[in-house]
This record gives C-alpha cells, sequence and structure tokens, in this order.
C-alpha cells in the first residue's frame, strides 16, 4: 500500500455524533479529541509523515458560547497533555491559524508545545485553531506587502513556487489526501491554497467512530487513484 506522505484530515461530526446519542454536542468534541489522540498514532504506525487536522475553524466562533467555552478548555487540556504525546509519538507539532486570538494561556501552551516538539521528525502534526484558510492568505499577503513596503523583495520576487512561504504551513509539503468525516461535501475554509492538487475523501463515518480501518478504507481508496497534474498519464512528469 502507498501511504500519503501528507493527510489533512477536516474532523467533522462530533455534535451529530453525540445528538444521535442524546448526549450533549460537548460529549461528541470530548470524544472527537480522544479520537483525535487515537488517529496520530495510527497515522504514525502507517507511516504517514505529516499530518494537518482541522479542529477549530474562524467560522466556529459563531458557535453558541457555552459549545465555544467548552471547546476553548478541551484545547486548554490537550495542549497541555499534548507534551507527552508528542515526546511517546516523536511527533513534531504545530499549530496553524491565528493564535493571538486565543486567551494568553492557551497562546502560551501552543509555544511551550512547538517549542518542546520541534526536536521530534517521525510525525509532523499540523494542528489548525482559529484557522481559516482565506484569513491565512491576508495575513500572509500582509506580511508580504510589508517586506516589499521595506525593500526587502519586489512584486516580481512573489512566485507559485515561494508564495506558500507566507503562509502558516511554510515548509511543508501539499497534502496529498484529503479526509472530510461525516458527509459534509465542501472545504470550509480549509488550506484552499495548499489543496490544489490533493485526492479528496468523503465519509459519512462521525469523527469519533473513525477508526485506523476506516483510515486504511481512505488510503485503499487513495491508493485506486489516477493521480495526474494536468498532464497525461505515462507521459514525462505525470
Ligand atoms: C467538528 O464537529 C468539530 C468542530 C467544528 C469544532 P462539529 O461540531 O462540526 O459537529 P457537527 O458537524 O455539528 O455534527
Ligand atoms: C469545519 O467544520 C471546521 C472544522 C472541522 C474545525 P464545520 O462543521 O464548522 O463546517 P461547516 O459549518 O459545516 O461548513
Ligand atoms: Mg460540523
Amino acid at each position: 500500500m502507498n501511504v500519503p506522505r501528507h493527510i489533512a484530515i477536516i474532523l467533522d461530526g462530533n455534535g451529530r455524533w453525540a445528538k444521535k446519542k442524546g448526549m450533549p454536542r460537548g460529549y461528541g468534541h470530548i470524544k472527537g479529541c480522544e479520537n483525535l489522540e487515537k488517529v496520530c498514532e495510527y497515522a504514525r504506525e502507517l507511516g504517514v509523515k505529516y499530518l494537518t487536522v482541522y479542529a477549530f475553524s474562524t467560522e466556529n466562533w459563531k458557535r453558541s458560547r457555552d459549545e465555544v467555552e467548552g471547546l476553548m478548555k478541551l484545547f486548554r487540556d490537550y495542549l497541555k497533555k499534548c507534551i507527552k504525546i508528542s515526546e511517546k509519538w516523536q511527533m513534531k507539532v504545530r499549530v496553524i491559524g491565528e493564535i493571538s486570538a486565543f486567551d494568553q494561556d492557551i497562546q502560551d501552551s501552543v509555544r511551550k508545545l512547538e517549542e518542546f516538539s520541534s526536536q521530534f521528525e517521525e510525525l509532523h502534526f499540523q494542528l489548525a485553531l482559529n484557522y481559516g484558510s482565506r484569513n491565512e492568505i491576508v495575513r500572509g499577503v500582509r506580511n508580504l506587502l510589508v517586506k516589499c513596503q521595506d525593500g526587502e523583495i519586489t512584486p516580481e520576487d512573489v512566485t507559485e513556487e515561494n508564495f506558500g512561504d507566507y503562509l502558516d504551513t511554510a515548509g511543508l509539503p501539499d497534502p496529498d489526501l484529503l479526509i472530510r468525516t461525516s458527509g459534509e461535501l465542501r472545504l470550509s475554509n480549509f488550506l484552499l491554497w495548499q489543496l490544489a492538487y490533493t485526492e479528496f475523501y468523503f465519509t459519512d463515518v462521525h469523527w469519533p467512530d473513525f477508526n485506523r480501518e476506516e483510515l486504511v478504507k481512505a488510503i485503499e481508496q487513495y491508493n485506486r487513484r489516477d493521480r495526474r497534474y494536468g498532464g497525461i498519464k505515462g507521459e514525462k512528469n505525470v
């Protein structure tokens, strides 16, 4: 089995999973967070090198105050716990998104985790928090314009190849496979630049139920895809 080097996941369906069980949405998020730990383990075990997971979008602040507060508590606990997890699985953690919107203690935990795990190389784990692709692109363009204004670069210096250096995912390969759980067929503002040639896999399984078997199914399906990059198969570069 050809295991994708980089898998991106839109983990969706925590709320619906909980509702089906007659439980509050927050319970779904707790179970979803537990599942995230397991999926990191499976990905590493299967030989995935980069895993990028969408956990909270720039749009998710629109949820009820209760739900947002519950998620913040979950992030607080998870970011602390993730120090140990990163060591156990030798995973380098990078948080992508506009972190400055979070309370200071959450920002501190993010920096601490990133610093602590920076030495690990087994799995590169990107956690998207307060992430929105449009927000990321606008922040990147602003940084670029400042550099231009300061005379460090000229407009001609910006290319398709180096534009990605201005994004939160700078230095990472683009995802090979995108998985979205829970049946929605949209990107919801995730990695719009980076997914240009990624294969998409959608499943009706809700995130808390997305187990090792489901991950293998997604990879198997990916293996049946005929990946192309605009050329004709069998000819040079394809
Ligand atoms: C995904 O599950 C987690 C977050 C977006 C934080 P949802 O909370 O979106 O669950 P559904 O889609 O409402 O079932
Ligand atoms: C996308 O899921 C964001 C995350 C998974 C964090 P949503 O559940 O928020 O997306 P929509 O609202 O269904 O598009
Ligand atoms: Mg959802």
